[in-house]
């Protein structure tokens, strides 16, 4: 599903990804630890061009975004991006639309859903959230779990076959940190492919099939595996 190798990016003379490679197969949950400042989201932005690399090639869904350091065309990278989801640390939901809103956004102007298609199908992305009771409320009228399955939602509302999270949890208490869990556990049993930075070893452990570590931009094969439930 995603497949980096050799990646290089500097912010000016600051080398922060220096050849970092990873493969996603369908369906896994890969969590990417480290210490902070190592470059993650440098590369989860990356992987979602919102940052540019040097050199290196991103493969997404068997196409690539970056190939030897040369970037794809526009509009392939419009529909490459169309595969992914990136839920931020912070919500970033539209404050003055209600949840329901803030999921159909996205489809009618990306996906030139109709209303009504938009509308259905976002009902039973916000009923598998369990969140079907809230579709009216605004975002300052929810918990923080509650906002963070709702940014969950909008991203899977584009139906990417890759989704991304930094640091999904770190704005939750334990209890909230589960409720995001269960989720994740639920979209990777429907072959979902998840790209996951956390700090949190616990959650890394509970939802991830492998965990790697980003360390001096590169990333390094962790051997600790999370329990199979
Ligand atoms: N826009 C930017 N301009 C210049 N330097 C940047 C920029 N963004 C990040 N950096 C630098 O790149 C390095 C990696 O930052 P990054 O945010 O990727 O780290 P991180 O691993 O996500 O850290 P954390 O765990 O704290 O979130 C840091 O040294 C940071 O100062
Ligand atoms: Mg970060």
């Amino acid at each position: 599903m995603l497949k980096v190798e050799g990646l290089y990016k500097s912010y000016g003379k600051t080398q922060v990804l220096k050849g970092a490679n990873l493969h996603v197969k369908p369906g896994e949950v890969v969590v990417v630890v480290g210490a902070s400042g190592g470059g993650k989201t440098t590369f989860l932005r990356s992987v979602n061009y919102l940052e540019k690399c040097q050199t290196g090639s991103i493969q997404i869904g068997g196409k690539y975004l970056l190939k030897d350091g040369v970037y794809a065309s526009k509009e392939e990278i419009r529909e490459i991006r169309r595969n992914i989801g990136l839920v931020f640390q912070g919500f970033n939901l539209f404050p003055h639309k209600n949840v329901l809103e803030n999921l159909i956004e996205a489809p009618i102007r990306v996906l030139k859903y109709s209303p009504e298609r938009a509308k259905d199908e976002a009902m039973q992305i916000l009923t598998f959230l369990n969140l079907a009771d809230k579709a009216d409320s605004y975002p300052c009228e929810l918990s923080g779990g509650q906002k963070q399955r709702v940014a969950i939602g909008r991203a899977l509302a584009l139906k990417p076959e890759l989704m991304c999270f930094d640091e999904p949890t770190s704005a939750l208490d334990p209890a909230l940190t589960g409720e995001v869990a269960k989720v994740i556990k639920s979209l990777s049993g429907e072959g979902m492919a998840m790209l996951i930075i956390t700090h949190d070893m616990q959650f890394a452990k509970q939802v991830a099939d492998r965990i790697v570590s980003m360390e001096d931009g590169c990333i390094v094969e962790e051997h600790i595996y999370a329990n199979a439930d």
